[in-house]
């Protein structure tokens, strides 16, 4: 049966512009899908610039983080099925903050650029309010990674905050991170 977000997937990927936009299917993950997407977030991690996961993490770890700890874990696929992005959504505090979810989304690298983090955020929205969130928070954006923030800014979330040098860059070393947060249901 097509939900809500099914058809919140269909609007943003059909938004005229001046490139293509993928297509994504986006749909809850099954244990099938590791093969794929455990080096993709493995790959991501190791990088040292995005995520605090110590960039050593196993897959093991990412997997008991990314799949086995959140409320959901949804995927994002090609319409040949190939598994290319990825987020989940969690309540972000226990008991009395519980209904601020946080999410963590991720994008193959080859395939980055092409709206597919936009999809995956615009389902994760209508997500959280069929899962009783009321807003979405960000915990830890890192302030090198522009991309992201310029996204998330444009998908409506605002910088509440700015963590000095909160996040420890591989290859830059100590930089600040954002705290990003968009109200959903007042
Ligand atoms: C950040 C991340 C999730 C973005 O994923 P993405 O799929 O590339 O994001 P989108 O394509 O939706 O949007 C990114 C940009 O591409 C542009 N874009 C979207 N579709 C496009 C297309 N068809 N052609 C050209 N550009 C396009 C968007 O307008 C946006 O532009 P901007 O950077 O000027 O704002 C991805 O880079 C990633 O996985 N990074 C590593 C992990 C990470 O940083 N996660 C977020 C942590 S806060």
């Amino acid at each position: 049966m097509a939900t809500a977000a099914d058809a919140m997937v269909a609007r943003v990927s059909d938004r005229p512009g001046p490139h293509p936009r993928a297509m994504p299917l986006i749909r809850r993950y099954r244990e099938d899908d590791w093969p794929a997407l455990g080096p993709i977030l493995h790959e991501t991690f190791a990088a040292g610039d995005t995520y605090a996961f110590d960039p050593a993490t196993s897959l093991a770890e990412i997997h008991r983080a990314w799949i086995e700890l959140p409320a959901a874990t949804f995927v994002a696929c090609t319409p040949e099925g190939r598994v290319v992005g990825t987020y989940y959504i969690k309540a972000n505090q226990p008991g009395l903050g519980s209904h601020v979810c946080n999410c963590g989304y991720v994008v193959a690298p080859d395939v980055q650029g092409r709206g597919i983090a936009s999809a995956l955020c615009e389902h994760s929205q209508v997500e959280a309010i069929t899962l009783g969130f009321r807003a979405m928070q960000f915990n830890l954006v890192v302030s090198t990674n522009q991309r992201a923030i310029r996204l998330w800014q444009r998908l409506g979330f605002a910088i509440v905050g700015r963590l000095p040098n909160a996040f420890r860059h591989r290859s830059l070393g100590f930089v600040d991170a954002l705290v990003m947060y968009k109200v959903l249901a007042s």
